[in-house]
């Protein structure tokens, strides 16, 4: 595995891989999750490049921008392990210049739930998205659906934008009690990691209901919040949504996405149930 730090050499050795490509973007303290998307890229091509990088643009002001969770060499030997043929690590100069020019979210499915919590937060990552792509010239990248938003309006900026790289969406990958693994539940504590589990429970308990035949968002979003309300510390929002993030009024199987975003602690969590 080769290891890149700036733009000549990472250019150099891509130049040099032959064959499909397939791109895992990442923000680093990897985990299972990125290690699944990792597993498909190295299944689906010859060749797989991992990114990691800390994109300071899509962090809001007061976010954990200087706490997100930096484990650089752990980083290296997972991928190093999971035969990882090029890992970009750039430091922020090698990405941004100064009075860039940027491109933007949509302005209605890019400014609603994440987008309407964190404005500005999808302009960023699309940012930092677009251009890793265009570095990496990869024929697949790799995107969990744990972050429905992101990986809605990824798709988007692709087909908008006519770029040529495929996006493939992986499964959510939760630990076996049920948590949506994320870099963020290193932050929690034991307890809180208790009550975070709310957030599955919650998903799980409206799968159930629309098994046995429920339809009505106002009915399943009640049920939901009654279980997350008392362990949460701030619910943001349930919302019942079509696949163009649409919201619904009756769930349409095969067509919704059912998601949650809530403050556990100090800690912002989201996951997500696609029925
Ligand atoms: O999902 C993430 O980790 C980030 O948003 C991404 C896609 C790597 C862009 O910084």
């Amino acid at each position: 595995m080769v290891v890149a730090r700036d733009y000549k050499s990472f250019t150099e050795v891509r130049d040099g891989l032959k064959g499909t490509i397939g791109f895992v973007p990442t923000m680093g303290a990897l985990h299972e999750g990125h290690l699944s998307l990792i597993r498909r890229a190295r299944e689906e091509n010859d060749h797989v490049i991992v990114s990691i990088f800390v994109n300071p643009t899509q962090f809001l002001e007061g976010e954990d921008l200087d706490k997100y969770p930096r484990r650089e060499e752990a980083d290296r030997k997972i991928c190093e392990l999971a035969g990882v043929d090029l890992l970009y690590m750039p430091t922020t100069d090698q990405i941004y210049e100064e009075d860039e020019l940027c491109i933007g979210a949509p302005k209605i499915r890019g400014y609603i739930l994440e987008g309407a919590k964190r404005p500005g937060h999808f302009d960023g990552m699309l940012q930092v998205v677009m251009k890793l792509l265009n570095l990496s010239r990869a024929d697949r990248a790799y995107f969990g659906k744990k972050d429905a938003q992101q990986l809605a309006l990824i798709e988007q900026m692709v087909r908008n934008y006519f770029m040529k790289t495929e996006i493939v969406p992986c499964e959510i990958v939760r630990d076996a009690d049920g948590l949506a693994l994320s870099s963020r539940n290193l932050y929690l504590s034991d307890e809180e990691r208790r009550r975070a589990l709310s957030l599955s429970r919650a998903l799980k308990k409206a799968g159930k209901l629309i098994q046995g035949g429920e339809r009505k968002s106002e009915v399943i979003r009640s049920v939901m919040t009654g279980v997350l309300e008392p362990e949460v510390t701030k619910l943001e929002y349930v919302a019942i949504v079509n696949r163009k993030f649409q919201p619904l009024e009756e769930v349409v199987p095969g067509e919704t996405i059912i998601l949650v975003a809530a403050w556990v602690g100090k800690t912002r969590l989201i996951d997500n149930l696609w029925v």
